[in-house]
């Protein structure tokens, strides 16, 4: 049963402002604000002069063409994303500077240098050479947080083969669409990988993944866990240190065009089908580039680290591709944060003595639980700047980010962005910025957003609408993989030639967005995008079920809590072990990140008269509020009964 406690909504009113600190302010990559005016009048310009940092082979011929909703940057130029994260650091004293702390859950460590990155990003180059691996050849990668996985993944840019990252946490299911829809003929994966103490069967999944019909001709195996010494499929399989033994130390870095493909990385939209988001070279490296320097203010000697998952664009643009580009020393954790005690954060920004932190309100809020003592342990006043990142801050957990991790002398950036733009583009300038907990503040200089209404008109201070971006970005996304239709329709097809965030969002009286939260059928579950209809297909996949309806419940710790409602079919008995079943058959069937956290057995689904199942009603019940309207449904007595089932006392 709901339990409405009103605790966390009774402190959403915080209404202190943080300016940047003199100190700060001083020290800061960019602290003039007049770079927002410059940015606006000339957003071109703004952007190529932060191309012009990176290494090109071939200077651009034109900075942008934009033919709503396709766009180019840096067209004509040529340039390779792995020598801009590792070759041209061997030019100077870089090249022996820390490039990654890699930390393993059971405790094990490895520093790479860069020169140690590029040598076994090289090696790794030409060992998928020797497997057939061609510039334009997509190649999955399903790894745990080991430092194989940004190796492969700057291997695959050396050469030009874009890589789909798949998540760890996703099932052989949820792997063998990606597979299919990418058709990648080479996979990279682990025997396992370290989570709580416990292995995670990769190798498992990824053979799981690859039986029957298939593209996947050779699978590549990194030995963390050993655990599927026995497990090797001659012929197909073959052990990551046996394919580089070999190799040569070098790999010429491919000639990319700017507008070639980077990588795909897969992400839930309001249909079940995952959608292929297709990042590009130039404009993505130069976004992720300019953002990860005056976001995080990067200086040469700060030890960065972003707590995300690599399997996520958040490890993507903020743990490879900007800190690297930037020669900066980018840390990398393998397991959970609670592993062997929930001090494991502290104890990592203490150990390699952290400056910049970058992680999410849900781990925020789960650290507020856990409560002080963890981080007190700790001496953490090597820290100097913090992010958040992946949902909406409540003010509560922010202050006590900023005073509790920080000390109360930390900026904390509050980063709004998705996978489809590739970079972050609402966010403070520690330097610039005057704070307000739970407001990412404002645009990235040279990026254009609005909030509009149903109409397309901006709302102006203090309403609420759809947040949009009015002008093409360097990061943003260039199509759907294979499905340019789809890409039009979700992203473009609201407001003619603007972009569609699927976010809710208001601007105040001060000009500061706050955002409100997802407007479509996407759940944002521990800072985790989830799709409705996935899971909602996954619970029909049961034969037990009839129909299912999922909905996003406020959670406290994780932001949205999956609910489902199910109709079970005529001949099967409603039980708890049912409710278990059912749990574990979507953890099985997309991932253990989709698991409901509550289900609930409906006699029938409240639906409009048209048929289109009322979630908004589903999302009153579960959350125990007086019904909304219900004028619109066809049958008023479903929801009711449905409420004096599981709702709570009005
Ligand atoms: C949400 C993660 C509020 C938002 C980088 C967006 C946020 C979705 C914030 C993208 C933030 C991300 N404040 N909401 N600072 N950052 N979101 O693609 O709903 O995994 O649309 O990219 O996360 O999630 P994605």
């Amino acid at each position: 049963m709901v339990e409405n406690t009103g605790g966390i909504e009774a402190l959403l009113h915080e209404d202190r402002t943080f300016p940047p600190s003199e100190e700060f302010r001083k020290q800061a990559n960019i602290s003039d604000p007049n770079v927002y005016e410059e940015a606006r009048r000339d957003p071109e310009a703004f952007w190529a002069k932060f191309a012009e940092e990176l290494d090109w082979f071939k200077k651009w011929d034109k900075v942008l063409e934009w033919n709503p909703p396709f766009a180019k940057w840096f067209v004509g130029g040529k340039l390779n994303v792995s020598y801009n994260c590792l070759d041209r650091h061997l030019k100077s004293a870089r090249k022996n500077k820390a490039a990654i702390i890699w930390e393993g859950e059971p405790g094990d460590w490895a520093v790479y240098t860069y020169r140690d990155l590029y040598r076994e990003v090289c090696k790794f180059a030409n060992g998928l050479k020797s497997l057939g691996v061609k510039k334009g050849d997509r190649v999955t990668i399903y790894l745990p947080m080991v430092p194989e996985l940004p190796i492969a993944m700057l291997a695959c840019a050396r050469i030009g083969a874009p890589h789909s990252v798949v998540f760890g946490g996703f099932s052989a299911e949820s792997l063998r669409d990606r597979i299919n829809d990418s058709q990648s003929r080479v996979m990279i994966t682990a025997d396992g990988g370290y989570r709580r103490g416990n292995v995670v069967p990769l190798k498992q999944n990824a053979d799981d993944s690859v039986t029957g019909e298939t593209p996947v001709e050779h699978v590549v195996v990194v030995r963390r866990t050993g655990t599927a010494d026995d497990k090797m499929m001659s012929g197909r399989d073959i052990w990551w240190h046996d394919l580089v033994a070999d190799q040569p130390l070098t790999c010429e870095p491919e000639h990319m065009d700017s507008e070639d493909m980077l990588y795909m990385l897969y992400t839930s939209g309001t249909t079940g089908k995952p959608k292929g988001i297709v990042h590009t070279t130039g404009g993505y490296l130069t976004g992720t580039y300019a953002t990860t320097k005056w976001v995080f203010d990067l200086k040469e000697d700060d030890v960065y680290w972003c707590t995300a998952d690599i399997g996520w664009v958040t490890g993507h643009s903020y743990i490879v591709y900007g800190p690297l580009a930037n020669g900066a020393t980018s840390v990398m954790y393998e397991g959970s944060p609670d592993y062997p005690d929930r001090d494991r954060f502290w104890s990592i920004v203490e150990k390699y003595a952290c400056t910049i932190l970058y992680t999410a309100p849900t781990a925020i809020r789960t650290f507020m639980r856990w409560g002080e003592e963890y981080p007190a342990k700790h001496d953490m006043s090597s820290l100097r700047l913090l992010g958040s990142v992946g949902e909406p801050i409540n003010p509560e957990a922010w202050v006590w980010y900023w005073q509790t991790i920080g000390g109360g002398r930390c900026p904390v950036v509050d980063t709004w962005w998705q996978t489809e733009t590739g970079s972050i583009l609402i966010t403070p300038l520690p330097g610039i910025t005057t704070l307000k907990p739970g407001s990412a503040t404002h645009t990235f200089p040279g990026v254009e957003a609005d909030v509009l209404d149903e109409a397309g008109n901006s709302v102006g201070p203090g309403g609420g609408g759809y947040l949009v971006l009015t002008k093409p970005w360097p990061a943003m996304l260039r199509n759907i993989y294979g499905d340019p239709e789809r890409f039009k329709e979700t992203y473009w097809s609201k407001y003619p030639n603007i972009y569609f965030a699927g976010d809710g969002a208001k601007i105040d009286e001060e000009g500061y967005y706050w955002l409100l939260g997802r407007v479509d059928d996407v759940i944002n579950v521990a800072a985790h995008r989830v799709s409705t209809m996935e899971v909602e297909s996954a619970l029909v996949d049961n034969p037990k079920v009839a129909e299912a309806a999922c909905i996003g419940r406020t959670d406290e710790i994780k932001g949205q809590a999956i609910v489902a409602f199910v109709t079970i079919k005529d001949n099967v008995t409603a039980s708890d072990a049912l409710i278990a079943e059912l749990k574990q058959h979507v953890a099985t069937k997309i991932g253990p990140i989709c698991r409901p956290d509550d289900i609930y057995f409906a006699a029938e689904l409240p639906k409009t008269r048209s048929g289109k199942i009322m979630r908004r009603l589903l999302r009153d019940v579960a959350e125990g509020r007086t019904l909304g309207d219900t004028t619109t449904l066809a049958d008023p007595a479903v929801v009711q009964s449905l409420k004096e089932q599981y709702g709570d006392e009005d």
